[in-house]
């Protein structure tokens, strides 16, 4: 079980750019607790604190205030390799790319093994299909769908409790989405692996069993999909084809 106990995160003055004044509260006193083994889905209009949150469970930012417990321990002041070891794992939104260190470099570390077998079971799981891929140079010669195939394999591949997918569907082709979202089904139902995606799209908002809406930093909604349509729409707030002018349109200068 995964408990964020009023959390909140206020950026630190000296990350803050012209785009966000200092001080900003991101994530806004939020509470709620991921049951173990559960499958959710996370999302909310861009800007809305969702990555800053799984970067909070990870440990990638500092809480400002407020506590995580995990499995009964507290694990808030503990860095990312701590909970990383207590088998919290996070996949980037944007995966880093390493000039000189191979997909297979990265399976390894992430298995522990150079097994050959054993990596090529990862790589056929996230439905990569040639060996040649374990020699790819994980650089910026590889495609957006390419780095997000090898962000997720890295996450399977180290067996986690908790597994944070931060939109690994970006840039994926249409004929994987499926084929994904039922992988990630399976790791939760046969590991039992507490699931959390944070996505746009449709076919993981109906995988899920629990959605959490996240809007200005606060959970807006939680529960099933069927009702979180009506707040789906009430988001919707202005379209490229539109200037935003007008009382109306005041809300896409927030
Ligand atoms: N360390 C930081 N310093 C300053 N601003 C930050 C920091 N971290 C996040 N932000 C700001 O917080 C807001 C939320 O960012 P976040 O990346 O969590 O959004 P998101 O919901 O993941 O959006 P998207 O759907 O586009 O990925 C953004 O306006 C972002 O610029
Ligand atoms: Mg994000």
């Amino acid at each position: 079980m995964l408990e964020l106990k009023n959390i909140l995160f206020r950026t630190p003055e000296s990350d803050a750019g012209a785009q966000s004044p200092a001080g900003r509260t991101i994530i806004h006193d939020l509470s709620f607790t991921f049951e173990s083994g559960g499958f959710y889905a996370i999302t909310g209009p861009n800007g809305s604190g969702k990555t800053t949150l799984a970067k909070l469970i990870m440990g990638i930012n500092e809480l400002t205030s407020g506590k995580i417990i995990f499995n009964g321990s507290d694990i808030s002041n503990l860095p990312i390799h701590e909970r990383s070891m207590a088998g919290i794992v996070y996949g980037f939104q944007h995966p880093a790319r390493f000039k000189g260190t191979t997909f297979r470099d990265l399976l390894s570390v992430a298995t522990g093994s150079d097994d050959e077998e054993k990596l090529v079971e990862i790589i056929s799981r996230v439905g990569i299909c040639s060996l040649d891929f374990l020699d790819k140079p994980v650089d910026s010669k590889l495609s957006g769908g390419e780095i997000k195939k090898i962000e997720l394999a890295t996450v399977i591949a180290r067996n986690p409790k908790v597994a944070i997918y931060d939109e690994p569907d970006t840039g994926i082709d249409l004929w994987t989405i499926g084929p994904m979202v039922e992988l990630l089904r399976r790791e939760q139902k046969e590991n039992k692996t507490t699931t959390i995606v944070v996505s746009h799209n449709k076919s993981f908002l109906e995988a899920a069993d629990t959605l959490l809406l996240i809007r200005d930093g606060k959970i807006a909604y939680s529960g099933n999909l069927a009702g979180a349509v009506p707040i789906l729409e009430d988001l919707s707030v202005c379209t490229f084809n539109e200037l935003c002018q007008g009382e109306a349109n005041a809300q896409c200068y927030r």
